[in-house]
């Protein structure tokens, strides 16, 4: 990410998510709102639960809604990231469309996501944790 110094979230709730995805659960196509995303898959699925995307869809100067369209529209060539459990993925989420694909099998999918921040001190508002977590702290 050519960044000098990273820091983690000093926040005690948003600094470090799992997220645990069952037979037929999956995340639907978005980009993320940080520049760069930090994941580590801790269990695989049987089948499904693949990480999907599409790199650089869109830039800062560009939001290529015409891009999203055809995305969601499946008439673009999206890529497959091969993971498995330990799996270290950084890659650039804010412009980088993504997806989980549906899992299959008995056997979740278990995935953390750990937010850095070149400034110290980054945490969630009051508001949003209520909306991601469904509580204030
Ligand atoms: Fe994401």
């Amino acid at each position: 990410m050519h960044k000098d110094t990273l820091h983690k979230m000093d926040d005690r709730i948003a600094g470090a998510n799992v997220m645990t995805y069952y037979a037929d659960e999956a995340l639907s196509w978005h980009f993320d709102r940080s520049e760069f995303t930090t994941t580590l898959l801790l269990q695989a699925p049987n089948s499904g639960g693949e990480f999907e995307y599409l790199q650089d869809l869109r830039s800062p100067d560009n939001p290529n809604y015409t891009g999203v369209a055809a995305l969601l529209s499946g008439n673009l060539q999206t890529s497959i990231c091969p993971q498995t459990a330990g799996t270290l993925n950084v890659f650039k989420g804010v412009n980088t469309a993504h997806r989980v694909t549906p899992v299959e099998g008995e056997t979740p999918r278990i995935n953390a996501v750990l937010t850095y921040y070149e400034e110290p001190g980054k945490r969630f508002s009051a508001e949003e944790h209520l909306d991601f977590y469904g509580r204030k702290t």
